[in-house]
């Protein structure tokens, strides 16, 4: 094998490597938009991915904190190395308020933002299972 041929080999296997990396990240991440069968009856597999919002008092610049935990009816979502909640979202009338990025383990399905709520109307927020899907809640205020 020649310098040619050796660099041309070294090359298609980095792209292989990469390529089977993010096709492993994106099956490892199920972006499956989910909705429970009976919104007024959650079963207890939607309880525990359903964000919940909860509303702080405003304070003095104006801002009130929300936040997100997910698990509704004390049903928390787990967070192992195999099985957590890796992002949770916001959107106020949907705009995107902000995004956090969970680990396995070190962290669980909990997020908190301060937000201008001055003629907002909706709040929504996302929660992203790596297992379950994609699952939302919406506050109208
Ligand atoms: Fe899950």
């Amino acid at each position: 094998m020649n310098r040619r041929d050796a660099l041309k080999l070294a090359a298609a296997g980095a792209l292989i490597t990469a390529v089977s990396a993010q096709a492993e990240e994106d099956v490892y991440k199920n972006l499956q938009e989910m909705k429970p069968e009976n919104p007024d009856k959650l079963d207890k597999g939607e309880l525990k991915h359903t964000p919940q919002i909860t509303l702080a008092d405003k304070d003095t610049m104006g801002y009130t904190p929300v936040q997100i935990t997910i698990g509704q009816g004390g049903i928390m979502h787990p967070s192992t190395k195999d099985h957590w909640i890796y992002a949770i979202e916001l959107y106020a009338d949907n705009k995107l308020v902000g995004r956090s990025e969970l680990e396995a383990e070190i962290s669980r399905g909990m997020a908190a933002f301060a937000v201008k709520l001055d003629n907002v109307k909706v709040l929504k927020a996302r929660s992203s299972c790596n297992l379950h899907g994609i699952w939302t809640s919406t506050v109208t205020l």
